[in-house]
């Protein structure tokens, strides 16, 4: 171990916490205003999140999809979504029923691979998924996944699925992509760059490409900027960034999953995940 590593260890999660929140919060001040809508926000009040998490057609949808999921070592700590928030997109996927899903940040493709699979799982005609990264997952020449420990790269894992039908894989930056698609989702879940000031200009972007009645997942969201799990950790990007668009008059809430019926990180059942939903 470095010095500097070390040292870091030294330092508690509180005082980390404090100076990463002040550094986000700096920055954030610093980012222009964006303009938002969000009339095609589906209405929170309309949304039963704790049924969809123990519906048992979600149940039979996910048993469904063992066949194929259960091919993939994919490796946990390594930056894609742990086991259980991937068993929550899956859920999500299955209780939503969207017909065109974006996610931003396809990395090891962790998420990429429970979003197709649950989409796979209840056919219908026309359901795609479109994923976004900045850096070029499927690099053939670099085969960033194995720094990663992923045995493939998230476009073969989608092929040997059999999901290859269903995902487009897009090598360029969300905002970018969001300019030039031309194409609206039902669903987006945003997991790409975590500052606050990234999330902050991706939300605004992300309500313009919903379809009416479409939904928003975040992930990373720590509510009141409070740890979620024993090792103290917060990413304050997420929350920072819609508290100041709520407090710009977006009409919105979220919606946090907190505890999944299922172990997700740290033999907790606590998710990060949360929804962003109209505020009625
Ligand atoms: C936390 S990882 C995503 C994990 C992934 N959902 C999974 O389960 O494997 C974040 C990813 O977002 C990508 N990213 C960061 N900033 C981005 C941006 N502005 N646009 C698109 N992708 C971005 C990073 O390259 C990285 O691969």
């Amino acid at each position: 171990m470095n010095r500097s590593h070390l040292l870091q260890q030294l330092i508690p999660a509180s005082a980390k916490r404090f100076v990463g929140v002040r550094r986000e919060r700096k920055s954030l001040a610093a980012a222009p205003t964006v303009p938002h809508r969000s009339d095609n926000l589906r209405p929170a009040d309309g949304v039963d999140l704790a049924g969809m998490l123990v519906s048992q057609e979600a149940d039979r949808l996910w048993r469904d999809s063992q066949e194929i999921l259960g091919r993939f070592a994919i490796p946990d700590g390594t930056g894609g979504v742990n086991p259980g928030d991937r068993r929550a997109v899956h859920y999500l996927i299955g209780g939503f029923k969207p017909l065109s899903v974006l996610e931003v940040g396809t990395h090891i493709g962790a998420s990429t691979l429970h979003v197709a699979a649950a989409l796979r799982a209840s056919p219908r005609a026309g359901a795609r998924l479109v994923t976004v990264d900045i850096a070029d997952v499927n690099d053939a020449g670099k085969k960033p996944w194995l720094a990663y420990g992923a045995a493939s790269s998230p476009r073969d894992m989608i092929e040997q699925a059999g999901c290859g039908d269903l995902v487009e894989f897009v090598h360029d930056t969300s905002l970018n992509y969001a300019r030039t698609c031309g194409s609206r989702f039902d669903f987006i879940f945003l997991d790409g760059g975590h500052r606050a000031e990234t999330v902050y200009g991706e939300i605004p972007v992300a309500l313009e490409l919903l379809e009416p009645g479409g939904v928003i997942l975040l992930h990373d969201y720590f509510p009141d900027l409070k740890p979620l799990w024993s090792n103290g950790v917060v990413i304050p990007g997420p929350y920072l960034a819609v508290h100041r668009l709520v407090s710009e008059g977006l009409d919105a809430r979220v919606l946090p999953l907190g505890a999944l019926p299922w172990p997700t990180k740290e033999n907790s059942r606590v998710t990060s995940l949360a929804l962003l939903l109209r505020d009625g």
